[in-house]
This record gives C-alpha cells, structure tokens and sequence, in this order.
C-alpha cells in the first residue's frame, strides 16, 4: 500500500519537526499538521518562516522549503483525518494532575479524544500511528475505541516511537540511530501497514537501521531507553556530590568512566538536574505500570532516580542559600537560562523553575535572562506551580534581554542552561557590576578551567 496523504495530529514538538522533516523527504506525500491551537498554528503558518513556535536548529529552513509544496498546517482537523490513509498522533501525554494514578499515571485523555474524533471522521481505513509517548498497552486501549465506535472502517495501530532530543531533533531525525515501528505483525494486515510505515521511512533512512517488532515491545521501548538515559544522569549526578566532599572532580571521573567502550562517554555530563517532557513523565509512568502489576522492587529501584534528580536540583538551591551567608532574603540573584537544555525554547519540567521556586520560597529576588524563551513562559511556568500568587511572581521576578542587565547589582549568578553563548561571556564585566562578595553558581560546568583570578568570582561548580 502507498502512503498518499498523512495527517499528524499535534503540531508541538514531536508533532511539528517530524511532519516536516517527511514532508521534506517525501515530496510525493502531502503532509497535514493539525492542531486545536489556533495561535500554534498561525504561528507555524507565518509569513516570517523565522516565527514559527517551535526553535530547533535548522527547522525552519526545512519547513521553508516544504510549507506550501506538501506540507500544510491546519486547525480543520476533522477533513485532514477524512483525507488522510495514515495518521499520526502527536498530543501531549502529561502526568496525571487528579484522580487514580494522580502523579504517576499519563493523562490519556487527549490520546482518547483524539481517537473518538478520528472514529467519528473516517469512512475510508486508515493506518493509526502512536507517535507521542504512551504507557504499554496504550494500543490496545486506542484500537478498543476505534473498532467500537467507528463505521465499519478497518484501523491498524501501529507504535512508532520517536527518540528525537529537543535541540538536535532536526539532525536526530535525519540521521535517526534507528527507527521503531511496532505493529501487528501476525496479520496479512498488521504486516501491510508496517511495511506502509517503512517506506516512507526509507526514502531517507538506511533499511538496517528500521527495526519492526510487536506493539507491545515497541512502546516498553520507549519507556526503557528513556529511563536507562535518565539513570545515566542522575548516577552521574549522584556522583557529582560525592566529588564534592572528596575533591575528585566529577568531569574527570566521567571521562575515566566513559572510556570504558562497555560503558561509552555519552550522556555522563553532570548538572542540575535533568529536565524535559519526557524523563520524569516516562519513569513515573514505568514506576505506576510496576507497582500496578504488584512489581514492588522494579518500582522502587527506577523511582530513585527521580528521588535523585530532585535531591540534586534543591541541593543547588540550598548551596546558594548557605553560600550567601545563610540568608538570600530581599538578595538579587541573577539565573542565565530557563530551558531545561541548550537550543530549544521548551521549558517543561527544567531545574531552572524548581529551583526558583526553592529560592523564591527563601524570598529572593529573581532576574532572569534567556536567549530563546519567552517573558511570558517563565511567568507560565512559575504560576503553575501555584506556590505564590501570580502578582507576586511578578513583583519578585523579572526577565531581562541582556545577560549583563541580569546581572547588574545581583549578589550572585546561577548558571541553569547550557546555552553555547554563555561561554563567551565577559565574566570580568559582570562580576564588577555586581555587588560584593559576588558569587557564581555553575550548574552546568560552563567554566570548567577559569580560575577565581582570571575572573574575579568565588565560584562554585557542580561536582568539584
Ligand atoms: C529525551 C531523549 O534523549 C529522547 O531520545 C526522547 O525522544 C525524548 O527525551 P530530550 O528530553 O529532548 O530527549 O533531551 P535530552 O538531551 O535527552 O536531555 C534531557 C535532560 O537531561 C536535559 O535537561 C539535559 O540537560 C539533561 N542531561 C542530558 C544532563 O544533565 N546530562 C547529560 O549528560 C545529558
Ligand atoms: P510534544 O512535545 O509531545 O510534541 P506538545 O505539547 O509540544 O507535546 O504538543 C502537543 C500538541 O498537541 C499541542 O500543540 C496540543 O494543542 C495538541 N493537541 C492536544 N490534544 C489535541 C487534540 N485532541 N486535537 C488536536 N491537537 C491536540
């Protein structure tokens, strides 16, 4: 079967660079984005290619080239999945704020919604693609919805989960390690809508590099590389405290490690904390299908490394209390970056929001700057907390277009991103306008080989 037109629905992160990175590969398939978001999708839709909502290095030159040709964005929903022979589904998958599971369990009711729209909608088969990041057996609950409420149309689920990182996702998803696609392979029907999914893949990606397995490992896939990348860090991380005591310093030993070829040098980078949509969300969603399948000890030992991360972000927090003398009351402290990694404007769940809140519970005064986040969503993500008024995240923090402005009469300085930028900064110029003793908080390693002489601060990094 050939694919003809696809129709993804959620034109976020996931949603918005894999649609167009097909679309780019696949010029004889028309592609249509579609999202409930009406301002995300004028926004995609601008003029100005450079405004579309989502940054990610090297993305708007792809959609330049795609947008118009066969690559649409769209809001009418119901006649891209009347259009469509294959659809994917791109909507958040956020962790339970309520009820059964609350904390743990993944919100599906955006994943259901969406199936009742596209059984509502289709009078033609359609091959179904679980894009977004679902508990095990989400599949099952999908085709349940499909098969029992739609017209007599033939659906095929398939998984096909993507290992894209917010920042590198346009390189990520050129030259993927490899593709996963999950689907019922024992039937003559299961095995056409696979094969269907692998070839618009192959229009760009090596055959190896394909691999097709049942729905069920491909989505514990997901959820297992998700968590195994999550360990690394936060045992990198729980590393890094013992450097501290001990003076070995954490850089070093990651090196040492990764060495190792069993072992390998990616992902040992020690900060503050991991952050993202998916981490957190995928561990406690594998920790809640653990403990609901009365697998106690598989719970407990995946929960620790969200114990760890969280250790990690308030003990940079608590440093920077201690350090200014037991007290940042009424003090000026300067963050540089908000985005929980460098490159992508994407602040969900970043160490930089926790610890503010740490240090706004301490009454400290919060200037922040950062290169590709908006006003708006550093106070979004502060309110949401709701562990202050949004007037008074107003009054105590505030964000600035300038590093050096950030800066300026602040009593100390965290770094909580990465941002490539910030390693050229003049740290002579910004420690002489801020107030004395002045202190730098490196949560990131930025500045690994400047010393107290070569730039004034009494600094501490993470880890050393
Ligand atoms: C992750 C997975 O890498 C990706 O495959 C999956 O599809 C989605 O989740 P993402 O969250 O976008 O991607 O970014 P990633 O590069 O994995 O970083 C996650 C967090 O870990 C960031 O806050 C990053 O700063 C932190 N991190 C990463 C470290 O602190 N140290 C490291 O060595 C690596
Ligand atoms: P991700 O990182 O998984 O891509 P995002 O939150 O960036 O997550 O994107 C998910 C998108 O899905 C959002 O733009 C949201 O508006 C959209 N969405 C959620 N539910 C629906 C729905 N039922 N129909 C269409 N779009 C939806």
């Amino acid at each position: 079967m050939k694919i003809k037109n696809i129709c993804c629905i959620g034109a976020g992160y996931v949603g918005g660079p894999t649609m167009a990175v097909i679309a780019q590969k696949c010029p004889e398939i028309n592609v249509t984005v579609v999202d409930i978001n009406e301002k995300r999708i004028a926004a995609w839709n601008d003029k100005d290619v450079e405004n579309i909502p989502i940054y990610e290095p090297g993305l708007s030159k792809i959609v330049a080239e795609a947008r118009g040709r066969n690559l649409f964005f769209s809001t009418d929903i119901d006649s891209a999945i009347d259009k469509a022979d294959m659809i994917f589904i791109s909507v958040n998958t956020p962790t339970k704020t309520y009820g059964i599971g609350k904390g743990m369990a993944a919100d599906l009711k955006y994943i259901e919604l969406c199936a009742r729209q596209i059984a509502r909608v289709s009078k033609s088969d359609k091959i179904v693609v679980e894009k977004s990041t679902l508990p095990v057996r989400t599949a099952e609950a999908l085709k349940n919805i499909l098969d029992n409420t739609g017209n007599g149309v033939n659906y095929q689920i398939l998984s096909n989960p993507e290992f894209l990182a917010e920042g590198t996702a346009v390189d990520d998803l050129l030259s993927p390690d490899r593709v996963l696609i999950g689907g019922d392979i024992d039937t003559k029907k299961g095995k056409e809508a696979v094969q269907a999914l692998v070839d618009v893949y192959t229009h760009w990606v090596p055959n190896e590099r394909i691999l097709t397995t049942n729905v069920w490992s491909s989505e514990l896939s997901k959820l297992t590389a998700n968590a195994f990348l999550a360990q690394r860090v936060s045992s990198i991380n729980a590393m890094s405290e013992l450097c501290e005591k001990t003076g070995a310093d954490v850089n070093e030993v990651a090196r040492a490690v990764g060495m190792d070829s069993r072992i390998g040098p990616k992902f040992l980078k020690s900060s503050v904390g991991f952050g993202g949509s998916c981490f957190q969300k995928d561990i406690l969603n594998l920790v809640y299908i653990a403990k609901s399948f009365g697998l106690y000890e598989v719970a407990d030992y995946w929960e620790q490394v969200i114990i760890m991360n969280d250790h990690q972000k308030r003990r940079f927090a608590a440093n920077i209390v201690k350090t200014l003398f037991n007290t940042v009351s009424g003090k000026k402290i300067a963050f540089l970056g908000w985005a929980f990694k460098k490159d992508t404007n994407d602040t969900r769940e970043s160490a930089s929001i926790y610890v503010a809140d740490y240090l706004l519970n301490e009454q400290a005064e919060i200037v922040i700057y950062d290169p590709k986040v908006k006003e708006e969503q550093i106070y979004a993500d502060l309110d949401y907390l709701n562990s202050r008024t949004e007037e008074e995240n107003r009054k105590r923090v505030s964000v600035v277009k300038d590093p050096y402005e950030a800066g300026k009469e602040a009593h100390a300085i965290a770094v909580l991103t990465e941002w490539d930028e910030f390693r050229t900064l003049d740290w002579k110029k910004l420690y002489e306008d801020m107030l004395k003793p002045a202190f730098l908080f490196d949560g990131r390693r930025l500045l690994d080989r400047k010393t107290k002489e070569d730039i004034g601060f009494d600094f501490y990094a993470i880890g050393s």
